[in-house]
């Protein structure tokens, strides 16, 4: 275990500054509810020395470096093939941790975070000289998150109290929501992945800016705007987290690039039920003259309707927990059954709603067919 740099077990390279670097990658599973202090340690000295260790968090599993060594954050963008003007999220495991970080923490910052940290939101500050601008994409601003799933709390305080993690997937692919797609994407790349089996949101974080003028939330969460209003009075949006015509760049680096995607061809089917299923079925028809292999996610209320050759349901239409919680595992297992086309009907955009679209429709590239 450890940087081995040469010795050669799995088949993909990838480049650090200058340097090919391949790793024995090292598995274990951990119970979440009796943490082995013992792993934590182990994988916490390797962060500490440089070392990548990808972890379970609430929202999906995170690709773990120390955020306070400009090193680590750029063998990050090379292990997950992320341009690195795309910023990381600093995790941390207490409030004292982050006046450190940032040069001040605002009123709304202090109100948002007695509400929902720890937890699925993430904050933008002003940074202090103690992050390296690796780690922020070169920006002046960094995104803080507190995250609570036990795993992660305890590593963050074995790494030394300040972890950069970005989604464990390589750069483009839905973020893992189980270990066994961190493997697919990083086994030999970093040299830890603790297994925390499902994690329970599915989603990442919602992110907040509280760096502009009103507090401008620049990627859609569990956390909802109106969670958020109840705590801040007036949240705005950012404009173009909805759409792909708005002409304006993302406030948030990472969300112009196209995301999520799964490898076959991803349209999404909006309007009355009835009709979204007919188009669909008809649609399907034609690619089975052609001899492709189809997919439809829909819901347990629609399944039963399509003729596709693989039908992955997210459960019950009215439930967008369990929605969010499917989403990319769905995305992934069709990648996994080589489904080449791929028709999702749209989902519900109130609630969780308006981050579940805002992924399906990056995923699909923002081609959208409206019945
Ligand atoms: O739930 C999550 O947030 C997960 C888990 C692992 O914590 N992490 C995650 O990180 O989703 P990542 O790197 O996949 O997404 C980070 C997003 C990107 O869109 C990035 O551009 C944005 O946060 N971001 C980071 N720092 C920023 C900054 N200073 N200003 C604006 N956007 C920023
Ligand atoms: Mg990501």
């Amino acid at each position: 275990m450890g940087n081995t740099y040469g010795d050669c077990t799995v088949s993909e390279w990838c480049f650090v500054g200058g340097k090919d670097r391949q790793v024995n990658t090292k598995l274990i599973r951990m119970d979440n509810q009796h943490i082995d202090e013992t792993l934590v340690r182990e994988a916490g000295n390797i962060i500490k020395n440089g070392g990548l260790v990808a972890f379970p968090t609430e929202t999906v599993y995170g690709l773990g470096g120390d955020a306070l060594n400009p090193q680590s954050s750029e063998k990050i963008y090379a292990a997950k093939g992320r341009p690195s003007d795309n910023p990381l999220i600093v995790h941390i495991a207490d409030m004292e941790a982050l006046g450190f970080i940032v040069r001040e923490i605002p009123e709304s910052a202090r109100k948002l975070a007695k509400m929902f940290w720890p937890g699925p939101l993430t904050m933008i500050f002003h940074k202090s000289d103690m992050v390296p601008k690796e780690t922020t994409g070169g920006l002046d601003t960094v995104a803080v998150r507190m995250p609570v799933h036990p795993v992660a709390r305890e590593l963050i305080r074995a790494a030394g109290g300040y972890i950069a993690a970005p989604s464990a997937n390589r750069s483009g692919k839905p973020s893992p929501t189980l270990a066994k797609y961190v493997t697919e994407d990083m086994d030999g790349r970093i040299e830890m992945i603790i297994d925390g089996g499902d994690v329970e949101i599915g989603l990442e974080s919602t992110i907040v800016d509280l760096t502009s003028k009103e507090p401008t939330i620049l990627r859609p969460g569990y956390i909802t705007r109106q969670m958020l209003e109840e705590v801040l009075n007036e949240v705005e949006e950012d404009g173009t987290m909805m759409r792909a015509d708005s002409g304006q760049a993302p406030k948030a680096p990472g969300m112009k690039y196209r995301h999520y995607a799964p490898k076959g061809d991803l349209t999404i089917v909006s309007g009355d039920a009835g009709r979204v299923t007919e188009y669909i079925n008809a649609r399907l028809a034609d690619y089975k003259g052609e001899n492709k292999k189809t997919g439809v996610i829909g819901t347990d209320i629609s399944m039963a309707a399509y003729y596709a050759d693989v039908c992955k349901s997210v459960g019950n239409p009215h439930d967008e927990k369990m929605i969010a919680r499917r989403l990319y595992r769905i995305l992934r297992e069709l990648d996994d059954e080589d489904v080449e086309i791929i028709f999702a009907e749209a989902f519900d955009t109130s609630g969780i709603g308006l981050a579940i679209m805002n992924r399906l429709l990056k995923a699909a590239g923002h081609k959208v067919v409206r019945v």
